[in-house]
């Protein structure tokens, strides 16, 4: 991994996840939480997306409102709609041009476990959707290293129609200073 590959505008890892870690099983979400997708909704609106493609296999189509990255190694891969990167490097150096373009304030970063793995050493800011459940799953988000990362804001919820646990959203911000031990 490069850490040494500048973001500006600053990247953002937005990710719903058990209390496992984990975020998908078999190409899907292993939960249904309707709140969580209109909320992720409000907060990628006019931004770009970098996503790895078998996160937009399973979405399946551009997101409205937004720009998507998709990362591949699959040089024959097209989709209308949607720009195309071969490696970590090629694929932020675009979602930075289209975050200039776009007038947006950073860049989301939208999974899947792959894409999170090699760029959470890249980010600025986490938001997190702590969902209470253990499911069964094969996509994980990494370990939050409370040295590197402080949580700024926490606002639990309770499961709202359509939400199949309760749910906490968590706000981190890269740590500046080091953390109290
Ligand atoms: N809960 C959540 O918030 C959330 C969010 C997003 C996704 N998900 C879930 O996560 C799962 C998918 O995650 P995943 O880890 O399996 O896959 P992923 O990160 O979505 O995609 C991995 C793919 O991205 C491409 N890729 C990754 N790094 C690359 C690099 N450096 N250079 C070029 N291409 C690269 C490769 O595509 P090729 O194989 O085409 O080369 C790789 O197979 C699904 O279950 C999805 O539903 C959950």
């Amino acid at each position: 991994m490069s850490a040494t590959i500048s973001s500006d505008p600053p990247l953002a890892l937005v990710v719903a996840m058990g209390r496992n870690r984990v975020i998908g099983g078999k190409g899907a979400l292993p939960w249904r939480l309707s709140s969580d997708l209109k909320r992720f909704k409000a907060i990628t609106m006019g931004k770009p997306l970098l996503m790895g493609r078998k996160t937009f296999a399973s979405i399946g189509r551009p997101l409205p409102g937004r720009e998507t990255v998709v990362l591949t190694r699959d040089r024959g891969f097209s989709h209308p709609g949607v720009y195309v990167a071969y490696d970590l490097a090629g694929a932020l150096a675009l979602a930075r041009a289209r975050a200039l373009a776009m007038g947006a304030s950073e860049i989301i970063v939208a999974g899947g476990g792959d894409l999170y793995a090699q760029t959470i050493g890249l980010a600025g800011r986490l938001d997190v959707t702590l969902v209470d459940l253990a499911p069964a799953g094969d996509a994980f988000f990494p370990e939050i290293d409370p040295l590197l990362w402080e949580e700024t804001d926490r606002e639990d919820h309770p499961a709202g129609p359509g939400d199949d646990a309760p749910f906490s959203v968590r706000a981190y911000r890269r740590r500046t200073d080091p953390a109290p031990r």
